[in-house]
């Protein structure tokens, strides 16, 4: 049933608007201007045609089926369109409207949840901006036209951070495979379409920002959670952690933000891994969607600057990374890709005097060690050496020799650095701007390996 949402046949609009500025007006341009090659109808009793489209005056005298229904008319009005998409046989209704339970009318909402189930109606919202499924180049919302297409999935209990994040995604060249606002989670909520997302082929990790459960529904989230889990990695922001910041998210959406001791263990049980802000939560939520699953513990950092390497040495050591020692035989292969003067160690300095070929050597040797699973390449901008020479022939090397060994890298440095991180991101290696970062996204990833081994073990 819910992945009709992601599939349609059809969609109609029920409030699709002539008015320029208005919501029901911006969401059909954006299900037409993305490119959706289902059949779209646009509801509006006041309209003839809207957009070169036939408008029709309910859902119900739309000729073919509707899959989904994305309704924008004012709350009072939403009863009756959920009778008609009841009648019409309506698999999802995607309710952006505004003004129910979340500003205390619960009645109304009730009613609507009364009407979906009667008739079998699923409802996202209300209280929404909308969703995008990127694969059938679906943008529902009202939030910008260009979403980034991608294999992370982002779902947002606050709707205008959710937007907001639309166009930061879309400036961070962060890929989306599906967008989700769930606003009050009057029927479908976080867990369930974390499960649709699981079982989704083209989304590789779920990127949530949550600000809780419904009161009840803890066991259930960490049994669904689990299951999510298993199939694909799961990142949560967990907004709410302070007492203020609790109060914050009861007037905001009237989700019981809890104890946020109760949220942590919930999440470690069920192998979701937990960021504390937006950034840290792409960051992540990156390197999963473009490495592969680290297959063991062993890091080897590779970088030109003594400095970076400490620093990502610290991280390192603070979240659970582990270097590797390198073998004499492993030390004297890298002594070959650089000055007599850098350090074979781990990390792996080929000094400021390092050129492209010594970091490809380099790169060359820990792919073919036995002894490094993971690798962290480092930069730090010097005058001899264009970041944006190494990114491509980063991204060369990689796809040459289709390296299978988890990678993250960290460019420190001015604008061309930044526009290397964009390239060496664009085609498939995260790249962050501080080395803590880097190691951060691994040290994830290794978390979640080891949860994934743990949990095999206990069978
Ligand atoms: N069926 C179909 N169309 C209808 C209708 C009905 N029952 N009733 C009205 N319409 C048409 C109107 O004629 C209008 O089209 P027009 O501009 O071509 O005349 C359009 O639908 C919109 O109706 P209108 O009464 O102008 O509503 P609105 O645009 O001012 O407000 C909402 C509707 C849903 C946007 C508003 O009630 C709301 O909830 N806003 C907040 C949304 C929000 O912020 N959500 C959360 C985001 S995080």
């Amino acid at each position: 049933m819910l992945k009709s949402m992601l599939e349609p046949r059809s969609i109609a609009v029920i409030g699709a608007s002539r008015t320029p500025g208005k919501i029901g007006y911006v969401i059909l341009k954006n299900i037409i201007g993305y490119g959706y090659k289902g059949k779209i109808y646009p509801i509006n009793p006041n309209a003839e045609e809207i957009m070169g489209l036939k408008a029709y005056p309910s859902v119900l005298n739309v000729p073919g089926d509707v899959d989904v229904a994305v309704i924008a008319i004012p709350a009072q009005e939403v009863p009756r369109a959920m009778e008609e998409c009841g009648k019409k046989g309506v698999k999802v209704a995607v309710v952006i409207t505004s003004g129910f339970s979340e500003v205390g009318n619960v009645e109304l909402e009730e009613k609507i949840i009364k009407i979906a189930r009667e008739y079998g109606v699923r409802i996202l919202g209300p209280n929404i901006f909308g969703y995008a499924y990127t694969p059938s180049n679906i943008n529902a919302t009202f939030g910008p036209l260009e979403v980034e297409k991608g294999n992370i999935a982002l779902i947002s209990q606050s709707g205008a951070l959710g937007i907001a994040l639309m166009g930061w995604t879309i400036m961070n060249e962060i890929g989306l495979s599906a967008l989700f606002s769930v606003g009050n989670m009057a029927d479908i909520d976080v867990a369930e379409l974390s499960e649709l997302l699981a079982d989704d082929p083209n989304t590789k990790v779920i990127a949530i920002y949550l600000e809780g459960i419904k009161p009840g529904r803890g066991r259930e989230f960490v049994e669904t959670m689990t299951r999510v889990t298993e199939k694909k990695p799961v990142v949560v922001i967990k907004a709410g952690r302070t007492s203020r910041g609790m109060k914050a998210v009861a007037s905001h959406t009237g989700s019981l933000a809890g104890s946020d001791a109760l949220y942590e263990a919930a999440f470690k049980q069920a192998g979701v891994i937990r960021a504390y802000d937006v950034e840290e939560m792409f960051d992540i939520a990156r390197a999963f969607a473009q490495q592969p699953l680290p297959r063991g513990e062993n890091t080897i950092i590779i970088t030109n600057g003594g400095g970076v390497g400490v620093l990502a040495t610290d991280a390192a050591e603070l979240s659970g990374v582990k270097l590797v020692e390198p073998s004499q035989q492993l030390m004297n292969a890298f002594k070959q890709a650089m000055p007599w003067f850098g350090s074979p160690k781990n990390p792996v300095d080929l000094t400021g005097q390092a050129v492209v070929d010594n970091y490809i050597k380099a790169l060359k040797i820990a792919i073919e060690s036995p002894e490094i699973d993971n690798i962290v390449i480092l930069y730090c901008r010097t005058a001899i050496l264009d970041p944006r020479d190494l990114a491509k022939a980063i991204v060369e090397f990689y796809s040459e020799n289709k390296v299978n060994k988890p990678t993250v890298a960290s460019f420190v440095g001015g604008q061309d650095t930044y526009d290397a991180m964009r390239y060496l991101n664009r085609n498939g290696i995260p790249s962050y701007p501080s080395p803590e970062r880097a190691i951060n996204a691994l040290s994830k990833m290794l978390w979640y390996k080891r949860f994934l081994e743990k949990r095999t073990s206990k069978r």
